[in-house]
């Protein structure tokens, strides 16, 4: 087996978003080259929202247009209204990612809309990305659980991802904001979502609070997922979800997969030395589970 398993890093963005520390426009551009350099073919590197709301994403407009010749590396942006689209498109974006939740109450505190209004606004963004060219991602945030109204139905994920599909989403990417799922839930979504839409238009987006992100890519993986999200040093946490600890680290799921024979083409010991850098950013002792033992066997 050497089959290959793209990851989609969201550390410029995801990982950087709720930090004590607000890194600079320079140290974020400095991040993303250096994750490009360690071979990871997909990146979300910042997001447009409200600077009131996300102090740390202010800026990406000029991250973006600084990025505007990179040619081996996907870059995205997540958008939550139309406003972030036409911002994102000023700026040059190529990729866009909107965001929106399964349930009525994280889409009031994550965006201040209804479930409603936050299909109806995705959907027209995505339709909007399509005549514009763009590849488009779409999230659906609290696929499993949800931190204000507890576990979601999968019908009810399955029925949002159809009606973003349908708008010209090219990726649904099912997302555990709070770090709630387990394998037995993340196997049985997985697989109506694969039986309905097919593996090549599905990611997952796992964060690490209960210690399952990894068993949840195992099982995500055995029903054909080759996609996922991960995140530089396990930095990453949604501000407006109470109890999002950080996301899955990208250096853990990429050993991980390389141990099992799967295929990444990412490098491994570029990825050590960016943990170092985010930590001596951060000004935090950040790393994956594998940070410690990497760093011995170096
Ligand atoms: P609102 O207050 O309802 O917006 O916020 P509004 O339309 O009333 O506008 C209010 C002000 O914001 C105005 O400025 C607008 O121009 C401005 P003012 O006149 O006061 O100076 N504004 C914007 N500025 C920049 N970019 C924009 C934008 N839109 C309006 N796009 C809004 C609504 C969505 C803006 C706000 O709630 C917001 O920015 N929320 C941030 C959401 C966010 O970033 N959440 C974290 C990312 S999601 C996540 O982490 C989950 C994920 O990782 C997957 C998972 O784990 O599940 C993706
Ligand atoms: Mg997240």
């Amino acid at each position: 087996m050497n089959e290959y398993v793209y990851i989609n890093e969201v550390g410029p963005r995801d990982g950087l978003q709720n930090q004590k520390t607000i890194l600079d426009i320079d140290s974020r551009t400095e991040l993303i080259h250096q994750l490009i350099k360690a071979g990871i073919p997909g990146i979300e590197i910042g997001s447009f929202v409200s600077p009131k709301a996300v102090p740390a994403m202010a800026g990406t407009d000029e991250i973006v247009k600084s990025l505007e010749n990179i040619k081996n590396c996907d870059l995205s942006v997540l958008i939550p209204n139309m406003k972030g689209y036409e911002l994102a498109c000023d700026a040059g974006a190529k990729i866009i990612s909107v965001v929106p939740s399964a349930t009525e109450t994280m889409n009031q505190k994550n965006i201040n809309m209804s479930l409603e209004e936050t299909i109806k606004n995705s959907c027209k963004i995505l339709q909007a990305a399509k005549a514009d060219n763009l590849c488009t991602r779409a999230y659906v945030s609290v696929a499993w659980e949800c931190p204000y109204e507890g576990l979601v139905d999968s019908n009810q994920v399955l029925e949002i991802a159809y009606k973003l599909i349908d708008s010209g989403a090219d990726e649904i990417i099912l997302a555990d904001t709070i770090g709630a799922a387990n394998p037995a839930g993340v196997s049985k979504l997985v697989k109506q979502c694969v039986d309905q839409f097919g593996a090549d238009q599905l990611s997952a987006h796992f964060h690490d609070t209960r210690a399952m992100a990894l068993s949840n890519v195992c099982a995500a993986l055995y029903e054909g997922i080759r996609k996922f999200d991960a995140c530089i040093a396990g930095l990453g946490g949604c501000p407006f979800a109470p109890g999002a600890a950080g996301n899955l680290a990208t250096e853990d799921i990429c050993n991980m997969l390389e141990q099992m024979g799967y295929q990444t083409n990412i490098d491994l010991n570029k990825l050590n030395s960016i943990v170092d850098f985010c930590a001596e950013k951060l000004d935090a002792n950040v790393g994956g589970r594998m940070t410690p033992w990497l760093r011995k066997t170096n």
